[in-house]
């Protein structure tokens, strides 16, 4: 007699857990009748994954939202309604031949440790079965029996990503030995960021009792482009203005499921509460880490967390563009970074290999006080935004030159700051970009931008901050920038950053709306991009079709 027993995953990524395709695992045992001693295997395939558009393999999607109660779904070890089961990956293991299996045989499912902490594996009985802890289940004999499998945690740097559970065929004995073992594999979708060219789905702000005129401005502007904005109130935000730096948005994909994930940063100041209780919930996933407390400093917001748009890079493409953070200046040692567990759980994504620049220059040290991405109908599809004292001092001595040389500034006159040390660590970091995403001149704006020492005297390589609210930590939607309003020296009654910034940008068929940020915001060390935030939509392309 004969008896076929096959796993089937959705190998080939079209959501439907398929019958006889050629990447799963089929085994097929050949029983001679009395002795089980000659069992023998007639086909054992075993299932694998490759990327690319022709590549294949099944796909696990960590349970990290709420679909019921409190508490993510990867923390329960039950199914708290069938809705959670969209967010499993199915596995079904199909038999053939004989009713049921010579007897004292059994047939487990079963993981290794480091699997199990994974993926756990459900039944139809909804109670987990196996994973977190539990490592093997016995599968009574049938024709067709479906599990639910669930991710538990993103791939790091001790998870590759890849979950493997086995099935094998016991014969009697003390212990049981395994006739057959053969394993199925998935791997667990990356956390993905979605840059500034996407297009925006929401936008959240803060209200405060002081920033009434920049809710104002922002209101106008999102009604402008026709997007969603949430205004956290003060009771939840407990004055913590800072809604970038709190949390970055992001999402995962599989085939059969796709959902937004917040990645809630360490920073924990009084916003801290907002990801998990507000935005966490049915099909709205949740990720944090808690690095030691000593590694946590300014940089682990995620204002320094940001992602360009898709590249090429020698040849080698990123279709969901690169992350980039910021750190200490390399081989500084007293230096500050951001936590080695933020950055391993970022780098351990792969899809938007991470790149690090130095940010610590700057009294807040984030990468957005220093440039941005919008979005460009010509070239690459983008530009490259980055703040210039340069640019800022041409623009300055012109206006000498013109006669303007007494038109003051909010805070005096025109200012004698040294400004060539800022213009060397953005030099740094402007090779850096050019190099990493493989950018010419001409994918570049350098926007007019000073700096200063946060306090009067300090060493200039310690805590930089604007001199002037900061034009690149702007919010891109679509065409549409929300800038802070510069409060640069006039000409004839207008602003000359304001002017000079427009004309810098609107030949790219960008709008800009100059918004008053400077009481609530400026003066607090940050701009509109700091105290916004803005969810996006997915990239088209699947992650699992890169070639990598
Ligand atoms: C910061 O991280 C970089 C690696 O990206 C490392 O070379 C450097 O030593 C670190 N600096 C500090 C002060 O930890």
């Amino acid at each position: 007699c004969l008896a076929e027993i096959s796993l089937d995953v959705d190998a080939d990524q079209d959501g439907v857990v398929e019958k006889n395709n050629a990447n799963k695992l089929i085994l097929a045992l050949c029983i001679p009748e009395g002795s089980y001693s000659e069992l023998c295997v007639m086909c054992c395939e075993q299932a694998s994954w490759k990327w690319g558009p022709e590549g294949h393999g099944a796909i696990l999607l960590v349970n990290c939202d709420s679909d019921s109660g409190k508490r993510p779904d990867n923390q329960k070890s039950f199914i708290g309604t069938l809705e959670d089961l969209k967010d499993m990956s199915q596995m079904v293991l199909r038999t053939a031949g004989p009713k049921e299996l010579p007897k004292g045989h059994t047939l487990k499912l079963h993981m290794l440790a480091h699997d199990a902490e994974a993926a756990q594996v459900f039944t139809k009985r909804f109670s987990h079965e196996q994973g977190s802890g539990k490592l093997s289940m016995e599968i009574i004999f049938t024709e067709e029996m479906t599990f639910f499998v669930s991710g538990l945690k993103f791939a790091d740097i001790d998870f590759s990503g890849l979950v493997r559970i086995h099935v094998s065929l016991l014969q009697p004995g003390i212990p049981e030995t395994p006739i057959f073992t053969d394993t199925v594999q998935f791997k667990m979708a990356p956390w993905i960021m979605t840059p500034n060219v996407q297009a925006p789905l929401k936008v959240y702000v803060c209200s405060t009792p002081d920033n009434a005129q920049f809710i104002d401005g922002m209101k106008k502007l999102v009604q402008e482009v026709g997007v969603e904005m949430q205004i956290i109130t003060n009771e939840v935000n407990r004055g913590d203005r800072w809604i970038q730096d709190e949390m970055e948005f992001g999402y995962i994909q599989a085939p059969h499921q796709s959902c937004p994930v917040v990645f809630d940063s360490p920073r924990d100041r009084d916003l801290d509460n907002f990801p998990y209780n507000e935005l966490m919930g049915p099909d709205f996933g949740y990720v944090t880490f808690k690095p030691p407390r000593d590694e946590v400093n300014s940089l682990e917001s995620f204002g320094n967390l940001e992602v360009s748009p898709p590249v090429t890079v020698k040849g080698k493409s990123y279709p969901l563009g690169r992350i980039i953070i910021g750190g200490a200046f390399p081989f500084q040692t007293d230096g500050r970074n951001m936590s080695s567990a933020t950055r391993n759980f970022l780098r351990a994504q792969v899809v938007q290999e991470p790149i690090v620049l130095f940010s610590d220059w700057l009294r807040v040290g984030h990468v957005d006080e220093f440039f941005t991405f919008v979005p460009a109908k010509d070239r690459k599809g983008f530009r490259l935004l980055l703040a210039s004292p340069h640019a800022a001092y041409k623009l300055l001595h012109g206006l000498q030159e013109t006669g303007h040389g007494q038109a003051k500034f909010f805070e005096g006159q025109l200012v004698s700051l040294n400004n060539d040390y800022y213009q060397r660590c953005i030099d740094w970091n402007r090779d850096r970009l050019k190099n990493e995403l493989e950018l010419d001149e001409e994918d570049i704006v350098d926007i007019p931008l000073l700096y200063k020492p946060k306090e009067k005297g300090a060493i200039m390589s310690k805590g930089a901050v604007s001199y002037y609210p900061d034009s690149v930590n702007m919010i891109v939607l679509w065409n549409n920038l929300g800038i802070a309003k510069p409060f640069g020296p006039k000409v004839n009654g207008q602003c000359a950053i304001e002017k000079e910034v427009t004309m810098l940008l609107e030949p790219l068929g960008l709008k800009c709306n100059f918004i008053n940020d400077f009481v609530p915001y400026y003066e607090n060390e940050g701009d509109v991009h700091c105290g916004s935030n803005v969810r996006r939509r997915a990239f088209n392309l699947k992650w699992w079709e890169m070639e990598m």
